[in-house]
């Protein structure tokens, strides 16, 4: 049992204070003389001595259970619970004990659910950043860390966050006159994005240097490049028809007015005319098919195709065109070639729209090759889909002029030309690649380009195998 210092004179003191009923009651029998002075004395001082290892030990008992509670105030674990010896200090002692114990039980899920907040914090998509009244930061999510590349708990927000629409907002919020407010901003280094920024006040009364004020940012940079490609698509779909049109306009209008008579004149111009109007058929055409690929995307195809005869067929098809400029479609099929799930019709635009390509930007008296075979390695960039179970691959090669590195992450987009000005003379409406990449993104599959200048380029589609 752990005892406490017993000073002498706190002994004396309680037993002083003990003895005093007794010495009292000795006092009135030696007022009404029932009591002799030195009896009474002797039996006072007797009572006294008697009272002195009583106290002590009870003392003791005292100090040790306060030694015990402190030392479990500051967090030790003492051998053994004091006050065995007497009821109410045992009492007392249990009772301590107890209510230590719900006390660790209850920071145990203090500390749990603090350790839970944190996680959750940790686990949002969005940044977010705990202000105080300063605007000190006083805890930052991990996503926050990671858009500001440091760490960022303890710093002013104009250490990472100097836009001055953002720090008026959250001045006004930490002002106390508003309780929130949003606002958009830029972020343009490491990489331009966009967010919107919301401040909210927080509720009740903070302790000094405690969070008053939530930060949450929400990256809108890919909402704001859907809205710009859909007006820029919107821009280059009519531009794309207003140039035909405004040709046929231009020769309607030269026809009626100073060729009337003119025969030769009139044959020349219907035939330009007749050329925009074609032109334009399949910019309407090609802008119908994207929308209906891009509808399906997201339904994967459910028919078993064979590639080798589609693929065939699609540069049996484009043979005139390159007859006439001289080139030879070289088409090497594996006999082993998978078959592949997929919508026959697509494919067989996805390789036209491919070998179209290859024939016009090749080079003349040149040939065009088409490997077709299993592969046992994808390319790094390939997805789960890919990744799943057998896949093939179909490669396209010209030896024409190549395309510049540059323009290779655009030529999907829809109306991007390396050379526009040619693509048009050609007739084309600088869809192919984009209906292209739609068709292979619903058939799970991948496009890689790769070209070199004055060399030539491999277009190569990667397909998941159909399961045997
Ligand atoms: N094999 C290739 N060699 C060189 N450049 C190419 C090749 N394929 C495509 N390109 C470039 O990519 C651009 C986009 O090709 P895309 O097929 O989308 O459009 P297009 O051929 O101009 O028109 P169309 O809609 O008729 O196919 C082309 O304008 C061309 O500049
Ligand atoms: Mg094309």
């Amino acid at each position: 049992m752990t005892k406490g210092n017993v000073t002498a004179g706190r002994l004396i003191a309680v037993a002083l204070l003990l003895s005093s009923p007794t010495g009292i009651m000795l006092l009135a029998l030696v007022g009404t003389g029932h009591l002799e002075r030195w009896p009474a004395f002797g039996t006072w001082l007797t009572v006294i001595v008697l009272l002195i290892p009583l106290v002590r030990a009870h003392l003791g008992e005292l100090a040790g259970l306060a030694n015990w509670i402190r030392a479990l105030a500051h967090g030790g674990e003492p051998v053994s619970q004091p006050g065995r010896g007497e009821v109410v200090l045992t009492e007392i002692a249990t009772a301590v004990g107890a209510l230590r114990r719900l006390w660790q039980q209850k920071s145990t899920e203090l500390a749990e659910s603090a350790r839970w907040n944190s996680s959750l914090l940790d686990n949002l998509p969005d940044p977010l950043l705990l202000l105080d009244s300063t605007r000190k930061v006083v805890r930052a999510n991990r996503a926050a860390i990671r858009l500001f590349g440091r760490e960022l708990a303890g710093c002013d927000m104009v250490a990472f966050l100097r836009d001055p629409v953002v720090l008026e907002a959250v001045d006004a919020v930490l002002g106390g006159g508003i309780s929130n407010r949003d606002c958009e901003f830029s972020q343009p280094v490491p990489l331009d994005r966009s967010f919107i920024a919301r401040i909210d006040r927080l509720d009740g009364q903070p302790a000094a240097e405690a969070a008053v004020a939530i930060l949450t940012l929400h990256d809108l940079t890919t909402v704001k490049r859907m809205e710009r490609m859909r007006a820029d698509f919107v821009a280059n779909a009519s531009h794309e028809l207003r140039t035909p049109l405004a040709a046929l306009s231009g020769f309607i209008e030269t026809l009626q007015g100073p060729a009337r008579d003119d025969e030769e004149a009139r044959e020349k111009f219907l035939g330009i005319m007749a050329d925009q109007a074609g032109r334009m058929s399949r910019l309407v055409a090609d802008l119908l098919s994207l929308s209906r690929i891009e509808l399906n995307e997201h339904t994967q195809p459910s028919e078993k195709v064979d590639l080798a005869r589609l693929v065939t067929n699609a540069a049996e098809a484009l043979k005139p065109l390159a007859q006439a400029r001289g080139m030879e479609i070289i088409a090497t099929i594996s006999a082993d070639l998978p078959q592949v799930i997929g919508q026959p019709d697509e494919l067989t635009q996805l390789f036209q729209n491919l070998l179209d390509n290859a024939v016009k930007y090749g080079r003349d008296h040149r040939p065009v090759e088409v490997h077709a075979a299993g592969i046992e390695t994808l390319p790094a960039t390939a997805g789960a889909a890919l990744r799943a179970g057998p896949a093939l691959r179909v490669a396209i090669r010209d030896h024409g002029e190549g395309i510049p590195h540059e323009h290779l992450p655009r030529l999907t987009e829809r109306f991007y030309r390396v050379d526009t000005a040619r693509s048009r003379k050609m007739g084309g409406t600088g869809l192919g690649l984009a209906i292209v990449k739609h068709i292979v993104n619903r058939h799970r599959g991948l496009l890689t380009i790769e070209s070199r200048v004055g060399e030539g380029s491999t277009f190569t589609v990667w397909l998941p195998a159909a399961p045997k």
